[in-house]
């Protein structure tokens, strides 16, 4: 059965370390529901956990080995994983980084966090640490790490993630798209004052509670309507979308009040309509960020590289 599931991994490319890790860990032990062991090792979703109150899936495998793989977790790493659920996902990790390496898997709900750990422990795994809490925090106690891996889809890269990230370390996470609903994985790598990087894929993972899932709350709550009118910036409006999206992913400082998108700005805030964006008071890097998507043709994420930047202005760079 567990053969089935590894030969998909094989096919897909996945290296041998990968494949090894996902060979040495059963995956029905991380099950609190019962399901057939042809199901198990199917490459799909499966509820891990429901009790009525809290609820976790296990991912599918074939994603989860691809995040490994696009991180590069191999033996001797450091790893936090953000939404350890039952903790099969960290299990894995933990065969592949081995006994000089440590994983640290951080879940919300205690239930399931203490689920989780009783499944390492009867597993006789050591090198997994479940942390319960909200995962926004990470794990400085352990840090730093060589790579970031998100199971759980949240509304932003922390700035503590990047603090507990070492350089050229790698993130990977389901980012929620607040202006569109979508939920792209991007793949990042630290450098100096930025995370450098791109747009791997679609997804569809749970969303985030606590602090991970409340970006727009807190953006709300520091929006202060009190500055006039300094410019208009015309938007061409089909293309709209995109840059609503990419402010949030370079920023994080997108709201939506009564269905209107805002940005909120430490000396201004920013009303979007449909086809321009209002500026109140003073945006330099909202306007600079706008100069340089139009340097790039208004393209979509997809199209273009982020640099992401932690207590300095972000940049849009065109890929050709
Ligand atoms: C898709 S499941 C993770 C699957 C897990 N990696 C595994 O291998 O089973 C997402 C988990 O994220 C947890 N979660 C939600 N918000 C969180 C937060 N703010 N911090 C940490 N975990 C969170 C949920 O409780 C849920 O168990």
């Amino acid at each position: 059965m567990k053969e089935h599931l590894l030969n998909i991994l094989r096919g897909m490319g996945i290296s041998p370390h990968i494949v090894k890790g996902f060979s040495e860990v059963p995956r029905e032990e991380f099950l609190a529901k019962r399901y057939s062991l042809s199901l198990v090792y199917e490459d799909v979703v499966l509820v891990s956990y429901d009790d009525g109150e809290e609820f976790s899936t296990s991912s599918q495998p074939s994603l989860m080995a691809l995040f490994m793989e696009w991180v590069g977790v191999k033996e001797g790493m450091r790893v936090l994983e953000i939404g350890g659920g039952t903790g099969y996902n960290a299990a894995v990790m933990g065969k592949i980084v081995g006994k000089k390496g440590l994983v640290v898997s951080v879940e919300y709900s205690s239930e399931i966090c203490e689920f989780a750990q009783e499944n390492l422990n009867r597993l006789g795994i050591e090198n997994v640490v479940m942390k319960c809490g909200d995962g926004y925090v990470g794990a400085p106690e352990f840090s730093p790490f060589d790579a970031v891996v998100v199971t759980v889809g949240v509304d932003e890269i922390p700035h503590t993630w990047f603090e507990q990230l070492r350089e050229r370390g790698r993130v990977v996470a389901p980012i929620n798209l607040i202006s569109s609903g979508r939920q792209p994985a991007f793949l990042f790598e630290k450098r100096n004052d930025y995370l450098v990087g791109h747009f791997k894929l679609d997804t569809r993972f749970i969303k985030a509670s606590g602090m991970l899932g409340n970006l727009v709350e807190r953006n709300e709550s520091k929006l202060k309507k009190n500055r006039s009118l300094e410019k208009v910036l015309p938007i061409p409006m089909v293309r709209a979308r995109n840059f609503l999206e990419l402010i949030h992913l370079l920023t994080r400082r997108l709201t939506i009040i009564d269905g209107r998108f805002y940005y909120v700005g430490d000396e201004g805030f920013a009303c979007f309509e449909e086809d321009s964006m209002l500026i109140y008071g003073n945006l330099d890097e909202l306007v600079a960020l706008f100069q340089e998507w139009k340097g790039c043709g208004y393209r979509s994420f997809e199209e273009l590289v982020l640099h992401v930047g932690y207590g300095t202005p972000s940049h849009i760079y065109c890929t050709t």
